[in-house]
């Protein structure tokens, strides 16, 4: 086995044994598998004091006897849907920070020679998981799916399944105390059931080597390591080829192919099919090839421009997660229109369905973890925490070729403790995925006059630069916009990973005044924005601040804010601010841009 692969293993195994001591115990990839769904409408207890017992509550514990009684039950409980955050469903829930009990009675029949697994979408923040009375594991991260094996603790006819949520936030936790997103909680992704032969294939990575057109380079790997034959069909290809794995159970892939590349203007996904003697799973898999040549970012050998948006995972007419693929695809249908080619998942890993969707829309996205502002990086076990939800995103969506970046954290100010984990956590993120780009958004910068400087030590290990900098808003302009010169230390491509202001929509007004929250203004600064970015020469990509308004708890106006925070180019119900107009008019010049280019 070579170096980089043991590596990766180690790098693995201390992303899956989680040194904080929380664990997933399985590694294993259900899409395409036989899954049994387990969403619907949950009993739940509120115990705000978390004073609830574990022992009693996990085994819904009825009262014995005359004397005896139970405090918490689930029985004539009320309910909860999953998926879905528990502030948007109950009035008293809107504000709620703590912890709730969900419980789900399923019946499942027992099969010789299978495998199962309970896999959850996400929880958020932290869960604890029983099944029949037994704690099978916990897990840390509002937004990172994880799994475990329950092969041994299921059982046939009625189950009982409880899920202890907590989303308290706290220092030592990512993101840490304050963030400017609301902080929902609860199952906030599907849960599903998900059964595997003996001998199964635990994950597979096939994916296009970096910067090549038609080498297919990754790895299939089993669960036996017993050395076998694994098949790899690509028909719409025409490819079929055989490996074998080796004694770790791990088949390397590395085959040259005919493909039609995936790109925005052409989304192409192929039906993939991976065998061995037991077990076959199927997947839908684009091919691109992402570098960085200079200051270029290069899809499939040719310079592009990422004509950009972030967004929260949230739909905003409903103040609640986005949880379903109709959410998903309101979303993604508003880039569309907005003439995106890029999206930035703020700040957070968001569901696989989006992301899939996003590919199959034609969108290529930037996702990160929610190493957000204030992280304690002086705490000991802040690395290998982040490491964990790195690792866990990373081999969620390695397989999927719309993602070109993982950025690593947002707005982290530059400090011994900081550099050294992010760039460690770089090294990582290359070990474990060598074909995509890696990035993280800061705002730390060196300005003298009309001049800023791209200076953050981090950027060394980073292939694409992004820095997030509202001029005009927290930041006043220096000197016309057209004046505003920027420069980097770094011979590399820049994103402006974030820029806007906050306007009320229906406001009108000044476009001189900030604090009158006018689409005027915001229209104007967007203008000027648009203006200095046409100067700045290694500019390959824009994300304005935000798609939409979006809910935040530290944005109390009391009348142009109320728990909003306005920056988005749409109003909490969908409608267009005149700002979006003008970033729809820069991105239409860009799209003729780029495809004068391509005709060249
Ligand atoms: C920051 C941050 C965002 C936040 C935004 C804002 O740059 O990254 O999460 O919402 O600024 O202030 O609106």
């Amino acid at each position: 086995m070579r170096v980089s692969e043991i590596k990766y293993y180690v790098f693995l195994m201390l992303v899956l044994s989680g040194i904080s001591g929380y664990a997933q115990n399985s590694n294993v990839n259900l899409t395409g598998r036989n899954v049994q769904n387990l969403d619907g409408k949950w009993n739940v207890i509120i115990d705000w004091y978390d004073s609830g017992s574990a022992t009693a509550i996990s085994a819904n514990k009825k009262p014995a006897g005359a004397t005896d009684f139970t405090e918490f039950s689930f029985d004539n409980s009320q309910t909860l849907n999953v998926p879905g955050d528990w502030n948007s469903q109950r009035a008293e829930l809107k504000y709620y920070e703590g912890t709730i009990w969900y419980k789900r009675d399923f019946n499942y029949t027992k099969k010789p020679g299978k495998h199962v697994f309970l896999s959850f979408g996400a929880v958020s923040y932290r869960s604890d998981i029983y099944l029949n009375g037994q704690k099978i594991g916990s897990h840390e991260g509002g937004f990172n799916s994880f799994n475990f094996e329950v092969t041994d603790q299921i059982k046939s006819g009625l189950n009982l399944l409880v899920v202890k949520a907590n989303n308290e936030r706290r220092a030592d936790a990512i993101p840490a105390r304050k963030f400017d997103w609301w902080n929902y909680g609860g199952i906030t992704r599907s849960v599903n059931i998900a059964e595997t032969p003996e001998d199964y294939i635990t994950d597979y990575f096939i994916q296009l080597q970096k910067g090549s057109p038609n080498q297919i380079q990754g790895w299939v790997q089993n669960s036996s390591r017993k050395p076998q034959h694994i098949k790899l069909a690509i028909p719409g290809a025409g490819i079929d080829k055989t490996f074998k794995t080796d004694t770790n159970g791990r088949a390397l892939i590395n085959l040259n192919a005919k493909l039609v590349l995936w790109s925005p203007a052409k989304p192409k996904l192929y039906k993939v099919k991976i065998s061995s003697s037991a077990d076959t799973v199927e997947d839908k898999i684009g091919f691109r090839s992402i570098e960085v040549k200079g200051r270029d970012i290069v899809l499939n050998g040719r310079p592009v421009f990422l004509r950009g948006i972030s967004f929260h995972e949230e739909v905003p007419q409903r103040q609640g997660r986005a949880s379903s693929e109709t959410d998903s695809r309101m979303l993604l249908t508003w880039a569309k229109e907005l003439g995106c080619n890029f999206i930035r998942l703020a700040h957070y890993p968001q569901s696989e369905q989006t992301v899939r969707l996003a590919e199959e829309m034609g969108f290529m996205m930037w996702e990160e973890i929610p190493v957000w502002q204030g992280i304690q990086f002086t705490n000991p076990e802040i690395l290998g925490k982040a490491n964990m939800m790195l690792g866990e995103m990373i081999d969620r969506d390695k397989n999927r070729c719309g993602i070109i970046i993982w950025s690593l954290s947002n707005e982290t100010a530059p400090s011994p403790a900081r550099n050294a984990t992010l760039k460690q956590m770089a090294a990582d993120a290359r070990k474990a995925d060598p074909s995509r780009l890696i990035s993280s958004a800061y705002d730390h910068f060196k300005n003298s006059r009309n001049e800023i400087v791209i200076d953050d030590p981090l950027s060394e290990s980073l292939d694409v630069l992004a820095v997030n900098k509202y001029m005009g808003w927290y930041q006043s302009w220096p000197a016309g916009p057209g004046n505003v010169i920027w420069k980097s230390n770094f011979n590399k491509p820049l994103i402006f990973s974030e820029f806007g202001s906050e306007a009320m929509y229906g406001n009108h007004g000044s476009k001189d005044t900030a604090s009158l929250w006018t689409e005027e203004h915001q229209e104007q600064l967007y203008k000027d924005n648009i203006e200095m970015f046409k100067k700045i020469p290694f500019l390959r990509g824009t994300c304005p601040w935000i798609l939409a308004d979006f809910r935040a708890p530290g944005r109390m106006h009391a009348q142009f804010q109320e728990g909003w925070n306005r920056k988005g180019l749409l109003s909490d119900k969908g409608f267009k601010k005149k700002a979006w107009y003008v970033m729809r008019r820069f991105y239409e010049q860009k799209q003729k841009q780029d495809l004068k280019a391509t005709q060249n």
